[in-house]
């Protein structure tokens, strides 16, 4: 298996920060895993393309890259089961089953990131989540060192969340995500945005409004580094989104079940006055507030930064207390945002 010591990860994370891990490992083959070490003992992290990941330092722990490559489609009367390899990426997913008239992944286009990390976070965009198209999940447990599969209920999916990020945290490594599109395909016009469209249109014209959208409002990571939301939609109590919505009658929102309401990340850190903040290098996005930019910082600190005094001034002026989508990786392994301490501000 191919192996690195003292790789630099600049170029293995969409924020282009520095970071150096003392060993990458590239898993390609079952054959691959089982030559792992154990790495029990030791802080490690598996990373995907890194378009969702912080290096917070300058040093990071050991990391697991799967290379599992590969696409698989086996028709039957009535659906595509589509077997894809964890280390593709997932636009060249999107664009491959469009091209041979598989449909349903055509509101998630553009997303940056690998097959691999879809479940982990249950990706989501546009009124649709991977979970609805997400047949099993083909995961390889370190301890028994098999293959195990874990059906679409046992993955435990909800909003940006799965038993990848839980029970199963850096317990194995994904290997091949399995879907199964119906053919019997309907539009999923129920996204906002995408209301202008014609009910009978089809998957490619949907792809193209989706990229159009992206394209407008999200900041290419090429050209402006940075991991798409930085923070996650907060979910509310019924109640205090009636407080919220008695002062603020345009705050948007999402009724959820259990008396729960979702807001919007982005309105919220806008109303706080931060669309287009920039300090130290690192911003808030100009037309989309939830995305935190990178202009030309090495540093990962800078970033984190800019988030702690985001989610302040949110808390300040809301009441809300808005949790990073972004996973933080020091030296140490993944951390909890709370747990980071940085220390200067911002102001
Ligand atoms: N809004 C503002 N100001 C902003 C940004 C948004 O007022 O700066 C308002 C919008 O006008 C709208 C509401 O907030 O009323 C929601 O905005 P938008 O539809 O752009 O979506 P979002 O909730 O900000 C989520 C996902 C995105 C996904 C879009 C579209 C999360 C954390 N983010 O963003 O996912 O593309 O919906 O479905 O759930 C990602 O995860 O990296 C990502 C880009």
């Amino acid at each position: 298996m191919e192996l690195s010591k003292q790789f630099p990860l600049q170029n293995n994370n969409s924020f282009n920060v520095k970071s150096i891990c003392p060993a990458i490992y590239f898993p390609k083959t079952l054959a691959d895993l089982e030559q792992l070490p154990d790495l029990s003992s030791y802080n490690f992290y598996i990373l995907g393309d890194g378009t969702n990941t912080l290096f917070v330092e300058q040093q990071a722990p050991i990391i697991i890259k799967p290379e599992f490559s590969g696409i698989d489609i086996l028709e039957t009367p009535e659906r595509y089961i589509v077997s894809v390899g964890a280390g593709e990426y997932w636009h060249g997913l999107v664009c491959f089953c469009l091209e041979n008239g598989i449909y349903g992944l055509e509101n998630l286009a553009l997303i940056p990131g690998s097959v691999g990390a879809a479940p982990v976070q249950n990706i989501g965009a546009y009124g649709v989540e991977f979970s609805n198209f997400c047949s099993h999940v083909k995961w390889f447990e370190f301890t028994s060192q098999t293959i195990k599969t874990l059906s679409k209920d046992e993955c435990q999916f909800s909003y940006r969340n799965s038993i990848f990020k839980q029970d199963l945290y850096n317990k194995g490594i994904i290997v091949e995500v399995v879907f199964d599109f119906p053919k019997a395909w309907q539009a999923n016009l129920s996204y906002a945005g995408l209301s202008t469209l014609d009910k009978n249109s089809t998957a490619k014209q949907i792809m193209d409004k989706v990229i159009s959208l992206r394209k407008s409002k999200l900041p290419d990571p090429i050209k402006i580094p940075n991991a798409g939301s930085f923070f996650k939609n907060p979910v509310v109590s019924e109640q205090q989104f009636s407080l919220l919505q008695k002062m603020y009658p345009n705050l948007p929102f999402y009724l959820q079940s259990k008396g729960q309401v979702k807001l919007a990340a982005g309105w919220l850190i806008e109303q706080a006055g931060l669309k287009g903040y920039r300090k130290n290098d690192v911003g808030v996005h100009e037309h989309q507030a939830l995305v935190l930019v990178n202009y030309k910082s090495n540093n990962g600190e800078n970033i984190v930064a800019l988030a702690k005094y985001v989610q302040q001034k949110v808390l300040t002026k809301f009441n809300i207390l808005i949790s990073p989508e972004v996973r933080m990786v020091t030296k140490q392994g993944e951390q909890d945002f709370a747990d980071l301490i940085i220390d200067y501000k911002c102001d």
